[in-house]
């Protein structure tokens, strides 16, 4: 049978991974059909936290000016409060999202992009209108319903709700961006690690002028310490900020064996009453949902030419605010591969670095964002409140910390300990930043693993190691300053290299695909005038790096070539090697 439309790579699903394929694609000029369920994209906040490497990437797909006009900025993010409610005791603050001093400083050698707070009911239009303007073809309210696959494609069946009835497909490769209950994931037999519905949690999404409890702590999250705020949920009550200072989000848990409660405007406003403390406020419920905490992974992330990315393969709560950050990351990640692919410049023995790169990565995120709700728990210890107990005991156990007593002096030096642990959940920049790749399309150059010299999850270590990120150091060309990232990507590789790198700028003059060559120094088209890179590239002046269309270094050479026939040699291989060809 005639399938009913042809396309090269059909995306199930609008949110922010299958937005950003479709946006990565279309920049690369590959056909893309997107098809999502609803009649609209994601219409509540969701994910928010936007970290250095994923504005990275939008900055690579021409988005980012337009994420920072719309997001929140970096210096309201950052003063995490834990408190009694928002009119109540404030306990603590952990500096957060690189607002610390000096992880503000590690912020900015780390990279030419800020963090953002940007909601994913804002995040989505933007990646999904930039796909619309570069070709992607979008069709809300279709369902995918199955698939079949065979040697040289895949036929998808979906419904489309409109009109009631069901067509067909016909792609080269499938991408299953369909979200934690991912049904492409599911048919495609992805085996999966860990469990689902670990603990039960309620959004609570309204409109209350928050300024008066808010503004002068400037903050994105607001955790609360009350009755109750043990069970289930993300280790505490949390009243997050969607807009300063007027629009909302609570997170509330339940327990998960007793079932969600009945999510009445009653109920949400007797929540948002409780977290918020003052019941002068004007309050408006906009939106209430149930939802799980999990923790699962899948193993795989590919069976032959059906690839999930984002939630279908990494499920996790918003702990850390890796959710859309990953789910960005991957969709980055696959999209170049597909389209060497497709194009026939790489062999398909490419796209199997796709589960070799992602998988690791969202099995340790998904590990990370569990392990920061349990990371809470020392808070409410500090103020002996995880024993079951009555609302004035605990009251009173909170107001104990402020008494002339030695035992008193010692709880509170656990509670500002346990507070300020909490920087593996806020300020990880480690956990953002030091994703490194092993796969059959990184080339290791024989260096031994240097490891971390500091804790890799609070921590950025930028290295030119083959399998790290490109590092960023700001460079000049002419009167204008760039960084080292604005030299790569665009969908293409890059050389870089120095004054005594001709041979290998010229091996890579004669490589399919297309490789664009930079070089740094006195008198070259970019020069190092803080000797910024001199310091981070970890090459000689005659050295090379090759970097990967995602900012990836995929093969280093620490020194000039002995030859020009050695550099021709050493380049190719690596661009066999690396295109699956070798
Ligand atoms: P995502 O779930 O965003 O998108 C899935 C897409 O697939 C949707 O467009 C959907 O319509 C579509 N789809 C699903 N099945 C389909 C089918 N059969 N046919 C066609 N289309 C289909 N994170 C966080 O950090 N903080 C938070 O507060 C929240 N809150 C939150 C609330 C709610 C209600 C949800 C659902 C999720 C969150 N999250 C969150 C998680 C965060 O939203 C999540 O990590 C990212 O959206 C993951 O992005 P994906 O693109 O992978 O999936």
């Amino acid at each position: 049978v005639e399938p009913d439309v042809v396309t090269d790579v059909l995306i199930v699903g609008s949110g922010p991974a299958g937005a950003s394929a479709a946006l990565a694609l279309s920049t690369y000029g590959v056909p893309n059909i997107v098809v999502t369920r609803y009649a609209s994209l994601a219409d509540t906040p969701r994910a928010h936290i936007t970290n250095q490497r994923t504005m990275e990437v939008l900055r690579d797909l021409g988005v980012e000016q337009e994420v920072v006009a719309k997001a929140t900025p970096q210096h309201l993010m950052g003063n995490t409060t834990f408190c009694t409610s928002l009119a109540g005791e404030e306990l603590g603050r952990v500096r957060s999202w690189g607002n610390d001093p000096l992880v503000q400083g590690a912020h900015e050698l780390a990279s030419p992009t800020r963090m953002c707070d940007m909601p994913q009911h804002l995040m989505e239009p933007v990646l999904m209108d930039a796909a619309v303007a570069r070709g992607t073809r979008l069709r809300f309210s279709t369902v995918y319903k199955s698939f079949v696959q065979d040697a040289d494609g895949v036929t998808v069946t979906v419904e489309d709700r409109l009109r009631g009835d069901e067509y067909t497909i016909r792609a080269k490769y499938l991408i299953g961006a369909d979200g934690g209950r991912s049904q492409v994931a599911e048919d495609a037999g992805l085996p999966m690690g860990g469990q689902m519905g670990v603990a039960g949690s309620i959004n609570i999404v309204f409109d209350a002028d928050l300024s008066k409890y808010t503004a002068h702590r400037p903050s994105t999250l607001y955790w609360v310490l009350a009755p109750g705020a043990t069970v289930g949920g993300i280790g505490a009550g949390l009243v997050r900020c969607v807009r300063p200072w007027n629009e909302w989000l609570i997170v509330w848990g339940y327990d998960v064996t007793a079932g969600a409660p009945d999510l009445t405007t009653e109920y949400a406003e007797s929540v948002v009453r409780g977290l918020v403390g003052d019941d002068e406020i004007p309050v408006t419920i906009k939106s209430s949902s149930a939802w799980t905490v999990n923790e699962m992974y899948a193993e795989t992330y590919s069976n032959g030419r059906v690839f999930c990315a984002g939630d279908a393969t990494h499920r996790h709560p918003p702990s850390n605010g890796l959710g859309s950050n990953t789910s960005i990351q991957d969709a980055y990640n696959l999209a170049w591969k597909l389209r060497l692919v497709l194009d026939g410049t790489a062999s398909p023995k490419l796209l199997d670095s796709y589960t070799a790169e992602r998988a690791p990565i969202g099995k340790q995120i998904v590990t990370r964002a569990n392990k920061s709700i349990g990371e809470t728990a020392p808070v409410f210890e500090a103020l002996d409140g995880l024993s079951p107990q009555t609302p004035e005991q605990l009251w009173a156990n909170i107001a104990a910390r402020k008494e002339d007593t030695q035992a008193a002096e010692k709880q509170r030096a656990r509670l500002r300990e346990a507070i300020a642990f909490k920087v593996y959940e806020f300020n990880a920049h480690g956990v953002d930043l030091n994703q490194r790749y092993a796969s059959a399309a990184i080339v290791p150059d024989g260096t031994p693993d240097p490891g971390f010299d500091r804790d890799p999850e609070l921590y950025h270590q930028p290295t030119s190691r083959p399998g790290a990120k490109l590092p960023h150091a700001w460079i000049t060309s002419g009167t204008r300053t760039l960084s080292t990232l604005d030299t790569v990507g665009q969908g293409r590789f890059t050389l870089i290299t120095g004054i005594g790198g001709g041979d290998w700028a010229r091996a890579a003059a004669a490589q399919d695909p297309e490789i664009a060559t930079v070089v740094i120094g006195p008198g070259q088209e970019y020069e190092d005038p803080y000797g910024d890179w001199a310091r981070l590239s970890e090459v000689s002046d005659g050295g090379a790096l090759l970097v990967r269309p995602d900012g990836y270094v995929a093969f280093r050479h620490a020194t000039a070539a002995a030859s020009p026939e050695d550099a021709e040699r050493l380049l190719t291989g690596a661009v066999r090697r690396i295109l699956g060809h070798a």
